[in-house]
């Protein structure tokens, strides 16, 4: 039987990638955020997974209005890093799970949830980002991630959006899959962007440190209250783009505390937190959690 053993959570500003392809890392303004990752990159390396469901957004990359999926998984054999206006960023071909995928479509759609099925697909931001700030820096040529990665897009960008609520319970139908599936291997959960943030209008530039730590709180203690945190709230204190928040709590809901929309098993063990602005326009959140 395979297993969902730990999730991962983190935001995903560009300009991280860019710090990173560009060898800026231990510049003053970069320096403490690549800190905080020190310890997840050791961590990555201690508890190899076998495959990575890495839940995140496209920025109107691959997808574009043409097209909206609300929630995509991918089940292809592999992903190009994708061109977001200044060539693809120089990181490894992202390495698929087709079967795995395949097993989790098929399982999660009879649970009822409809997810868009997608053969080919190039990764932005969203997913490389995350990859490098926990995997670290790779040979785009002769460098390869440390395991498949099933990219699961969510739609916040183009409204309306799925809410919290509808993404804690589908990430309960993600786990339910992937024990269903007949292989024994070990299994991450990442839940990605975020944290406050806001690229556009009068309040461009917005970071909310005091809701971005009581979120943080609930989504580790309490996350049926953080499932519950209505869209408005996010738009409010959080930016318009902190809605991206809602992803994590895929992740969260996947973990094995969370039965029934209720938090009834052993809480998950909180292995690292970090939370530093500024990066860009965003408040950078990280936490790392295991199951027991
Ligand atoms: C930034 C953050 C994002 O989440 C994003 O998708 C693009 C840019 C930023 O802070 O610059
Ligand atoms: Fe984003």
């Amino acid at each position: 039987m395979a297993k969902i053993t730990a999730s991962v959570f983190t935001s995903h500003v560009p300009a991280i990638g860019a710090a990173m392809d560009l060898g800026k890392t231990q510049e003053d303004y970069w320096k403490p955020l690549f800190a905080g990752y020190e310890f997840s990159k050791q961590w990555m390396k201690d508890n190899k997974p076998d495959v990575i469901i890495l839940v995140f957004n496209d920025h109107a990359t691959a997808f574009s209005l043409d097209m909206i999926p609300t929630f995509a998984i991918g089940t292809a054999a592999q992903y190009l890093p994708a061109d977001e206006g200044w060539g693809p960023r120089p990181v490894p071909v992202v390495k698929g799970h087709p079967e795995l995928a395949s097993h989790i479509a098929h399982s999660v759609i009879q649970q009822d949830f409809d997810l868009t099925i997608v053969n080919k697909m190039d990764v932005d931001h969203g997913l490389t980002v995350p990859l490098s700030l926990m995997c670290g820096e790779q040979d785009p040529v002769k460098g390869v991630w440390p395991c498949p990665v099933i990219p699961f897009a969510v739609n916040v960008v183009q409204y309306p959006l799925p809410s919290g609520q509808r993404c804690f319970n589908l990430g309960q139908a993600i786990r339910k899959a992937v024990e269903s599936y007949d292989e024994d291997i070990n299994v991450h959960i990442w839940g990605t962007g975020g944290m406050s943030h806001q690229l556009q209008g009068a309040r461009a530039g917005l970071i909310n440190r005091e809701w971005d730590n009581a979120w943080l709180d609930q989504l580790i203690n309490d996350p049926v209250a953080a499932a519950a945190t209505p869209h408005i709230d996010y738009v409010r204190e959080a930016g318009s783009e902190g809605i991206e928040l809602v992803m994590w709590l895929i992740a969260r809901g996947a973990m094995s505390d969370i039965e029934g929309g209720q938090a009834t098993g052993p809480a998950p063990q909180l292995r690292h937190r970090f939370y530093h602005v500024p990066a860009s326009n965003t408040a950078v959140g990280h936490v790392i959690l295991e199951n027991v």
